[in-house]
């Protein structure tokens, strides 16, 4: 039995950070930005991962046309969770009122959506779940330091949602490629989100916010993410010829277009948002794939691809038939209440916070 997807979702919060504001907050220039990663602006989320994540579910739900009640899944796939006991997904869960839903955490970093499109959609296929929301949702200005220029130009905050169910033998999860290489993990890193973080009242700036070594974990993503997909297609008996659309995490416009030359699939199949959100993680392809939809880009029996790279090192590629329907049902007019300062005001404890890490 396949497992298609019925509906889909996102939350892009009201608060944007554009690159004008950043040449206000680091020593950048919206040309340096535009051209080494194609971001424009980002959203900056003023409430929890679980108000995004809600948002997003509501109107993919709306799209699939079903209410809380007859969800039986609920996965949220996040490296920014707002509490981990309970989980995201149990507070989502809650907030709801999906009172007929398994709820579950999982984390991939940005490859956290393609894992848990191959978890959900395999408990669909074996029968375990009939009606599942998956979420991918992350609140990444929370790990930022809005004085290091090399990291907080690249970030958004935001949530995408899919249902996912039983399709038409024909249609659905066609081959699923998963990976991960621990060795290479620390090229990005959160110390301080888990266990390893500090007892001390006087927390570590240096500790609290995101380590990465922007140009390998560049060249790991072009390689990792073409091979990935290579073997998805060839699993999948397919080649690139065959493909309809990609929806790739979105983590830096050159990195995508450089995948996609690699694999030989036209610009013009690639769906790339990256613009007005800026790499969200775990949420960049289901809104990607929002985006795709509601654009008419995708087709009823269209072959889509999604494929990732993320924290861990992780990477993972699926290769889906779509199925019989890529319109709404019904539409949601769920959206956040409006912030009441602006996206300074949101930033300036963060930027107290690691004031003493920088000379300016
Ligand atoms: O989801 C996975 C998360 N991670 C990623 O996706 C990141 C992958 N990596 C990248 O996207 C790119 O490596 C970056 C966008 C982070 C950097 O682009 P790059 O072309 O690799 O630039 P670079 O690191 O070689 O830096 C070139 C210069 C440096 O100055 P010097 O040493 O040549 O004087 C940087 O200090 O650009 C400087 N620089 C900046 N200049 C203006 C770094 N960040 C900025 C900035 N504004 N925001």
């Amino acid at each position: 039995m396949g497992a298609i997807i019925t509906g889909w979702g996102k939350c892009r919060p009201p608060l944007s950070l554009t690159n004008a504001d950043l040449e206000q907050l680091v020593d950048t220039d919206d040309a340096w930005i535009r051209e080494r990663t194609g971001i424009e602006s980002r959203g900056m989320c003023h409430l929890e991962t679980t108000d995004m994540a809600e948002v997003a579910a509501r109107h993919a739900m709306a799209a699939a046309g079903y209410s809380p009640e007859d969800l039986d899944l609920i996965v949220v796939a996040s490296v920014t969770p707002e509490i981990t006991c309970p989980s995201n997904a149990c507070v989502l869960q809650e907030r709801l009122g999906a009172v007929n839903a398994a709820a579950f955490d999982l984390n991939a970093a940005c490859s956290g959506f393609v894992y848990g499109l191959a978890t959900v959609s395999s408990m669909v296929s074996a029968g375990v779940a009939k009606r599942a929301l998956l979420v991918g949702v992350e609140k990444l200005h929370f790990v930022m330091d809005y004085r290091d220029r090399n990291t907080c130009v690249l970030f958004g905050d935001g949530a995408g949602a899919v249902i996912v169910e039983p399709g038409a033998d024909d249609a659905g999860v066609l081959a699923v490629d998963l990976g991960a290489d621990g060795v290479i993990g620390s090229t990005m890193v959160f110390e301080t989100l888990g266990t390893r973080g500090e007892l001390s009242r006087e927390r570590d700036p240096a500790r609290n916010r995101l380590h990465f070594e922007g140009q390998a974990v560049f060249k790991i993503a072009v390689k990792g993410m073409t091979e990935s997909v290579r073997r998805a297609l060839e699993r999948a008996g397919l080649s690139t010829s065959d493909v309809d659309v990609v929806v790739p995490h979105q983590a830096n416009e050159r990195i995508i277009r450089a995948a996609s030359a690699r694999l030989g699939v036209d610009d013009a199949k690639v769906v790339v948002n990256i613009a007005q959100h800026g790499n969200t993680s775990a949420a960049s392809i289901p809104m990607a794939l929002t985006d795709a939809l509601d654009e008419g880009r995708i087709t009823p029996g269209d072959t889509v691809v999604f494929t990732a790279f993320g924290g861990g090192v992780t990477w993972g590629s699926i290769v889906m038939r779509w199925g019989n329907r890529a319109h709404r049902i019904d539409s949601s007019d769920a959206t956040l209440p409006a912030p009441t300062g602006n996206v300074f005001d949101l930033l300036a404890p963060n930027r107290a916070f690691f004031a003493e890490l920088h000379d300016d």
